[in-house]
């Protein structure tokens, strides 16, 4: 899936160490208005111990809060179903049945102790995943209710009330690596069984929303270009298309704390940004890993927008279209005194060539219009006076 991205030049109100996924949802018939909305709004907080994105979903009757970890690139939402999941609206998912295809689910699981969420016969197994640990366990497809704050884009709306939304049941210990108090993650692919699939087919009416050869469920941005400083870098520009096997290009994701770049991207990015940051009179003193270049606090100047460094521009799919990266969103405080650019080797042989991570993400209010496959997003909100904690709904967007 290859999003098209556009810059929106509005301020709007404020978010530190916050993302906000609007997934906005397509055209609503009139009469239905009140029960499907037309945007859903998931305030996302990080993790400060982990450096992971983490969420607050409602699930299961009666409605509990679920803390869960946000992966852009998850296939589905995993929960932990054997601590006390307890719910009059659980249902096994029958191996065999049309929503275990969709699923993709194979095979069939058992279990041998008393019936309980997570421990059915005859159910669809799918493997839920987690990234932190690279470790994948057999699930069980599971539905159960789930609801979500949604917004008309300015103001909040009624609570959206998905039922049934599959998930997969894991166990406890597929929770290790995760931020303290997460009991799951939540998938935000294109995938058939994530949230974002799920929320248009029961609330979009009309056409089909995918565009056709879709080679992912990930979010992929066309990047033409890196400026620093408003000069080009010259980097390897068959690295940031596609080969035939999928290989290169820039994807966006929450599950990689820092940006991640293949190792010559790497090389020319970090030498020009040296450079840059040499004739501002910063200076560089030893690296920290795992970033490469570092310099002395006191070298570098302050200003509302962050620390006065070289400029990071991602350039888009036009000339005139830029993620630029803040300078609060560049930079790392990795102890005191020292500060490094933000930015990680990804070594030779990186499937995709740049990922936008975490750290690069912040502040930034990123929206994903599934009906026109466009990603919306503001360079640092900062920049507009404002922070992602703040954000406030009634706020003028
Ligand atoms: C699954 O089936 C087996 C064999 O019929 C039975 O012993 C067991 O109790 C069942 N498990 C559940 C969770 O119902
Ligand atoms: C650019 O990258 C591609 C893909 O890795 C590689 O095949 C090609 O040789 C590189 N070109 C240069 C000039 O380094
Ligand atoms: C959001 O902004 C509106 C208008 O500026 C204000 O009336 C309201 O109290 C604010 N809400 C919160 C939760 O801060």
């Amino acid at each position: 899936m290859l999003l098209r991205a556009v810059s929106s030049t509005s301020p709007m109100a404020t978010c530190i160490h916050l993302l906000v996924f609007t997934l906005l949802l397509l055209l609503i018939p009139i009469s239905n208005a009140a029960l499907r909305p037309s945007e859903v709004v998931i305030p996302v907080q990080k993790d400060v111990e982990t450096s992971q994105y983490v969420a607050t979903i409602k699930m299961r009757t009666p409605l509990v809060p679920v803390k869960v970890v946000v992966d852009l690139a998850g296939t589905l939402l995993w929960v932990d179903c054997d601590d006390g999941y307890i719910s009059s609206s659980y249902r096994p998912t029958p191996c065999g049945s049309a929503k275990c295809q969709l699923a993709k689910g194979i095979g069939c699981l058992s279990c041998n102790l008393e019936p309980r969420p997570g421990c059915t016969n005859d159910t669809c197994s799918v493997f839920p995943y987690n990234p932190i640990k690279n470790s994948l366990m057999t699930g069980g497809l599971s539905e159960d209710v789930i609801a979500i704050q949604s917004t008309d884009g300015k103001n909040p709306g009624a609570v959206a009330v998905i039922h049934p939304f599959p998930f997969s049941c894991a166990t406890t210990s597929h929770l290790e690596g995760l931020a303290r108090g997460a009991k799951g993650m939540l998938g935000l692919s294109r995938s058939s069984t994530a949230l974002p699939t799920q929320l248009a087919s029961q609330f979009i009416s009309t056409a089909p929303i995918y565009s056709e050869g879709d080679q992912s469920d990930e979010y992929f941005i066309q990047v033409k270009s890196i400026n620093i400083n408003a000069k080009r870098v010259p980097i390897n520009t068959t690295l940031l298309s596609f080969d035939k096997d999928g290989v290169g290009g820039t994807k966006i994701s929450t599950a990689t704390p820092y940006t991640t770049l293949h190792t010559s991207i790497y090389k020319a990015v970090t030498q020009a940004f040296a450079n840059a940051a040499a004739s501002m009179k910063m200076s560089r003193v030893a690296s920290v890993a795992p970033f490469g270049v570092c310099f002395s606090s006191k070298s570098i100047k302050r200003t509302r927008m962050g620390p006065l460094v070289p400029a990071i521009d991602l350039v888009l799919h036009s000339q005139d279209v830029y993620w630029s990266i803040s300078r609060s969103n560049s930079m790392v405080q990795v102890k005191d005194g020292v500060m490094c650019l933000g930015l990680v080797d990804a070594g030779k042989n990186p499937r995709t060539s740049i990922v936008i991570g975490g750290h690069q993400l912040e502040d930034n209010l990123l929206q994903f219009d599934l009906a026109s496959s466009m990603l919306g997003f503001t360079s640092s909100l900062l920049g507009h006076g404002t922070n992602c904690a703040n954000f406030n709904f009634t706020s003028k967007v």
